[in-house]
């Protein structure tokens, strides 16, 4: 079988991850160009071509690991367009022009795939793909946010905001901009992919309701946590004081958790590593995957799987 080509956009943390599982792991794929927007860098891979993002829509599968939100608009929309694949882990994006993006991939018959853009390395768009195939997912609710999880425990344990924010950075949890995380945006816009997931039908961040947590205190022993909450009807992201037997309580530092409770009462509980370099790229190699299986799957809405 050849080799499938993809062109990586971005050499960041979780760019820089990821390609070096491509070059480790068992999949048939190659890494044909990294494109970065400043070439000049000096810390870009030695044996593979560096370009300009746009060069690396030729490839056989696009990866877009950059951020920010006009430049990966264009390049999602051009490859796309042209029937490839494309790999994000861009939640701005998704929860900003995700829509329109599923009905071009619809249309072209392209593949959409972001799993690693809520959870990091653990699979919580996948298990709600999963789930949602069958049509009863009720309610969805959990702690998206490795920072702000961090922050409000640090300050359980009697640290103040500051310092814990601190720390949150130089362990490389943070967003770029902070005031994502702690604003409640990161959960939102999470919040808002995992709802277009479950039920099939893209939400906009602008849907979630939104508090973050900059104006939190944190009484001593109680355990205060930034909650995504949403059903079919209402999203909301909001800081709340949990009951120490609620299974959220228990979640601390860079942990994520999401609870899927389904329409016979039942609930799926998925916990893992919410961000880091490593355990994401390994949910964008994932995605490539199920590529390389010939599958064509959309994020949401449309066909599934
Ligand atoms: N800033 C994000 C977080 C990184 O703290 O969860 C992963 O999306």
């Amino acid at each position: 079988m050849d080799r499938l080509r993809i062109g990586l956009i971005g050499w960041g943390t979780v760019g820089s991850a990821f390609g070096e599982l491509v070059r480790e792991g068992p999949l048939p794929v190659e890494l044909a160009i990294v494109a970065v927007r400043d070439r000049s860098r000096t810390d870009l891979p030695r044996g593979v071509a560096i370009g300009a993002p746009e060069d690396a829509l030729e490839a056989d599968i696009v990866v877009e690991l950059a951020g920010g939100l006009d430049g990966p608009l264009a390049w999602a929309r051009a490859t796309l367009d042209r029937g490839t694949p494309y790999v994000t882990a861009n939640k701005a994006l998704l929860a900003t022009h995700g829509g329109e993006l599923a009905e071009l991939a619809e249309r072209r018959v392209a593949a959409l795939l972001a799993s690693a853009s809520v959870g990091g390395g653990t699979p919580m768009i996948e298990t709600v793909t999963h789930m949602a195939a069958a049509g009863q997912i009720v309610r969805l609710r959990g702690l998206l946010n490795a920072t702000t999880t961090f922050i409000l425990s640090a300050m359980g344990a009697g640290n103040d905001y500051e310092s814990a924010l601190a720390e949150a950075q130089a362990a490389g949890y943070a967003e770029a901009d902070p005031s994502f995380d702690v604003e409640g945006r990161d959960a939102a816009q999470k919040l808002a992919i995992l709802a277009s997931v479950a039920w099939r039908r893209w939400r906009p961040e602008a849907d979630v309701e939104t508090t973050g947590i900059t104006q939190t205190t944190v009484e001593p022993g109680r355990v205060v946590r930034l909650v995504a909450d949403g059903d079919q009807q209402h999203l909301r992201v909001a800081p709340a004081v949990l009951d120490e037997r609620d299974p959220l309580a228990v979640v601390v530092g860079v942990e994520s958790m999401l609870e899927i409770v389904s329409r016979d009462g039942s609930t799926v509980r998925i916990s893992g590593p919410g961000a880091g370099g490593r355990a994401t790229a390994g949910a964008v190699y994932a995605d490539v995957a199920r590529l390389v299986a010939g599958e064509r799957p959309i994020l949401f809405g449309g066909r599934i799987g």
